[in-house]
Parts: C-alpha cells; sequence; structure tokens
C-alpha cells in the first residue's frame, strides 16, 4: 500500500518537474526572443515578441461599414429669444463656449453697443461663442473676417485618414476616441501591415465606423483611394464630407475639428500646427512644433484626387493654419507607447530609412536602451536633448481623453521611469 502511494508521489514529481522544465525553456525563449541586426552598422533590434511579425494576419470576414451620422443640433446649439440685427436671425449660442445661467439658458450679453450676442467662457470667441481659441487666432493669423451669415448651416460629416502601425497602438487609441464622437468614419492604415481588427479593443468595439488597410505606403493618396474603392454605395462620399488626415502620431485638437462639423465658414486646405511631443507628453521637442496633417473638404479632392491631395499637402502656404506657439491644433505625440513598441517603431523606421543615428558605433538598441533615452530625455539618435514639459497649468498638456482615461495612459503621462532616478526634481510630472 504504502509502496504504491509512493510511486504515485514519484509519477506526479516527475510530471511536475516536466511541466516546470517546459514552462521554463518557454519562459526563457520568449525573454531572450530574436534578434535582428543590420549588417553594414552594426545595430541590433531585440523586441522580445518580434516573432510574431512574421505571420501573416489572418483574413478577416467582411464587415458592413455603417454611417450613422453624429451631432445633434438641439444639443450643440440653444436658440434664444433675442434676434440679431445685423442677420435679422435669432441669435443661436455654442452651448459648450457660452456660459450658462443659473435657471439654465444660455447667457446672453445685450451691453454689447454694436448688437446682441452670447456670453462666452474664456478661451471662446464669436458672436455665438462658437469659435475656439485656437481657431480664433487662425482666422485673425490669416486675416479672414469671419461670415456668420455661412456659420452652421448643417453638420458635415468628417472622415478621418490615419497612418498608424501595430507599434502605435496606444496613439491611436487617442486618435479615435478624442473625435469619437465628431468623426462618422475612421480609414486606418498600417504601415507594418500586421494590424487586424482585433489588434485593439478600440477598434473592435468601434469596427462598424473602421475601414483599415495595411500598405506599406500609408500615403494620402492611397488611403483616399482605398476609401473611394471600400465605401459601400449607400454611403458614397458628398461634396461636404471634411476630409481629415494625420501622419503617424498626430493627435488633433477636438474643438477645431467640432468646428469644422458644424461650420461652412473656414478656408480650406487647412493646416495643424501641433505640439511635439517625444515618448510621451512629459518630453518636448526642441522644434516645439511641427505643421502636419490636413483637413479639407472631400469636393476639393473629387475630380483629380491625386493632383489635389499632393497640393493640399505641399502647399507651403495653407489657406489657413490651426495652431501657433501657445495653442496647438493638437499633438504629435512621436513613439509614444510602451518601451518595446518604441524598440520595434525604431526597427521599422531604421529598415525605411526615416532615420538614421548619429554615430556609427555599434549599439543594441532594446527596451533598456530606450527606457535609458526617455528616463533622461534624449531623442531616438542618443543626442538631441528634449525639453521637460511642465503638467500643471499646462492647458495643453494632454489631450481629453487621455486626462480622463489617465490610469491607462501612465507611461504617456508621466516619466515613470525618471522617478527612480531624481525625485526631488520630478515633483511635478
Ligand atoms: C437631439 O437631442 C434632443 C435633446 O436631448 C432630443 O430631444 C432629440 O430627440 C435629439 N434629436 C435627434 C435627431 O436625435
Ligand atoms: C449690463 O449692464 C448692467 C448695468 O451696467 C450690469 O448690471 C449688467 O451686469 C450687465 N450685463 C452683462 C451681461 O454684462
Ligand atoms: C457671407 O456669406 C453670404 C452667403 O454666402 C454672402 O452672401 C455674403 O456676401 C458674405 N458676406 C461677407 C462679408 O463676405
Amino acid at each position: 500500500m504504502i509502496n504504491r502511494i509512493d510511486s504515485k508521489f514519484l509519477l506526479w514529481g516527475l510530471f511536475l518537474l516536466q511541466l516546470f522544465l517546459i514552462g521554463a525553456i518557454l519562459h526563457f525563449s520568449i525573454i531572450s526572443g530574436p534578434v535582428r541586426e543590420t549588417a553594414e552598422s552594426g545595430i541590433k533590434f531585440i523586441s522580445s515578441d518580434g516573432g510574431r511579425e512574421y505571420l501573416s494576419p489572418p483574413r478577416e470576414s467582411s464587415r458592413e461599414i455603417v454611417i450613422k451620422e453624429l451631432g445633434n443640433y438641439t444639443r450643440t446649439f440653444a436658440e434664444t429669444a433675442f434676434v440679431n440685427h445685423l442677420t435679422r436671425q435669432p441669435l443661436v449660442c455654442f452651448r459648450e463656449g457660452t456660459i450658462a445661467e443659473s435657471d439654465g439658458s444660455v447667457g446672453v450679453d445685450l451691453n454689447d453697443t454694436e448688437d446682441v450676442r452670447c456670453r462666452c467662457h474664456p478661451g471662446w470667441h464669436g458672436v455665438d461663442c462658437g469659435q475656439p481659441e485656437v481657431i480664433w487666432r487662425a482666422f485673425m493669423a490669416a486675416r479672414i473676417p469671419f461670415n456668420f451669415t455661412l456659420s452652421h448651416t448643417g453638420r458635415h460629416r468628417v472622415i478621418y485618414l490615419i497612418q498608424s502601425s501595430v507599434a502605435s497602438l496606444q496613439v491611436l487609441e487617442i486618435q479615435l476616441m478624442e473625435l469619437l464622437d465628431v468623426v462618422e468614419l475612421f480609414v486606418v492604415c498600417d504601415l507594418m501591415e500586421m494590424m487586424t481588427i482585433k489588434s485593439s479593443s478600440v477598434l473592435s468595439s468601434h469596427r462598424q465606423r473602421v475601414l483599415l488597410m495595411r500598405h506599406k505606403d500609408c500615403s494620402p493618396q492611397n488611403m483616399y483611394q482605398h476609401l473611394l474603392m471600400h465605401l459601400p454605395k449607400s454611403v458614397s462620399l458628398r461634396d461636404n464630407d471634411v476630409i481629415l488626415f494625420s501622419p503617424l502620431d498626430g493627435i488633433f485638437n477636438r474643438r477645431a475639428i467640432t468646428y469644422m462639423k458644424w461650420y461652412e465658414n473656414w478656408p480650406q486646405p487647412a493646416r495643424f500646427r501641433l505640439k511635439y511631443n517625444v515618448y510621451g507628453f512629459f518630453w518636448q521637442h526642441p522644434d516645439n512644433t511641427v505643421v502636419s496633417g490636413v483637413a479639407s473638404r472631400a469636393s476639393t479632392f473629387r475630380d483629380y484626387p491625386q493632383e489635389s491631395l499632393n497640393r493640399a499637402l505641399t502647399v507651403d502656404k495653407a489657406a489657413m493654419i490651426i495652431g501657433d506657439l501657445n495653442h496647438y491644433g493638437g499633438w504629435l505625440c512621436k513613439f509614444c507607447g510602451q518601451p518595446i513598441d518604441i524598440v520595434k517603431r525604431l526597427e521599422y523606421e531604421f529598415e525605411h530609412e526615416h532615420y538614421a543615428f548619429g554615430d556609427s558605433n555599434p549599439k543594441t538598441i532594446d527596451v533598456s536602451y530606450v527606457q535609458s533615452l526617455v528616463t533622461k530625455g534624449f531623442f531616438v539618435d542618443g543626442q538631441l536633448k528634449l525639453n521637460k514639459v511642465q503638467r500643471f497649468g499646462d492647458r495643453y498638456y494632454t489631450p481629453k481623453y487621455v486626462e480622463q482615461n489617465s490610469w491607462n495612459f501612465d507611461n504617456i503621462i508621466t516619466n515613470i521611469f525618471a522617478h527612480w532616478e531624481d525625485d526631488s526634481d520630478d515633483e511635478y510630472l
């Protein structure tokens, strides 16, 4: 009897030992991961789940794209009992920009000698308080007078072409969620050709509004072509649809895009001056801002899509640039993500020669190399010093979605690694 129990234990023991060994082997092969080395440069990239890259993405069953128009006029604007003398129409106020009275009605300024106007919150302008600071300043800078007769005759559908990659999923979530109640259709293009609807829970929960494509060249021209080919007949493009394009890492200011959804009177093509962050919202590139992205109505591209898109993106003098050195048209959060994704991005950029390292010393680009760059605030070349951004008191520190879901974006809101190094210096981060 005792013997039988002993041998049972022995067998169980051997079995468990075997499981442990298998586990250990799997564990270590995952940790070490594949190493890729570029022959001439002597630069090694180590990304722990790089093995996945060689599998081709599974085919997706075709999804039905459904465009449900967003935006409710009565929830966005409030009509008042007053008549605007100039337009001889009832005064209408943009709710978000207008001060609410204690009884819930919108505030109206009757003291203005020229005309009745809505009472605006700070940072909002115009008779109806519909111009956010960033749009108001763009009009001023371009010396374009407002034409209020033209203002909100109707809402526009917004179609957003986003350049992305499987190593940029965290920023993709922000790009989508920040504009979820403004943009009807997202066209997401993955440069690394790996992304599926299942790559991100945000993509899969909004699958009916996402056209996904994988292409080595996610140019706006290719994305627009893809849009024309894959848009169901029932939702074909309209001349007054707003087409937005943002390159990798670009996040638009939601107030600016909301303005484009509701107003007619902006000149096009409009481009954006984005705050240039690196690794997270806590570092800013010494260039401070970049002009990037474009917005225009679909009619601009209808007849000669290729040529007109080229022109919209190459004109030095866009009809209007949204954003300046103090009020940004959005963010370019370059290399924002977990260190492992930054390694993957660098590997991609290096292979495609978007990027070269400053010195030719052999280097190993792995998670710890990236972590040290993030901690110390050096650009990916290891040479250019980044500027620290103070979090508090900066109205443009992060997009709204990031602020409201901060638990999910720790790694790009605060320089988490820096805390280990110098606590005193970082109390504001
Ligand atoms: C818009 O919102 C108002 C107030 O919330 C609601 O009564 C109305 O039905 C909505 N309109 C549409 C078309 O959804
Ligand atoms: C308008 O002027 C009156 C008298 O000067 C003042 O009491 C009131 O607060 C003003 N209203 C607004 C909306 O500024
Ligand atoms: C504003 O737009 C309306 C409608 O297109 C036009 O009739 C009017 O002349 C414009 N006013 C100015 C000042 O440009």
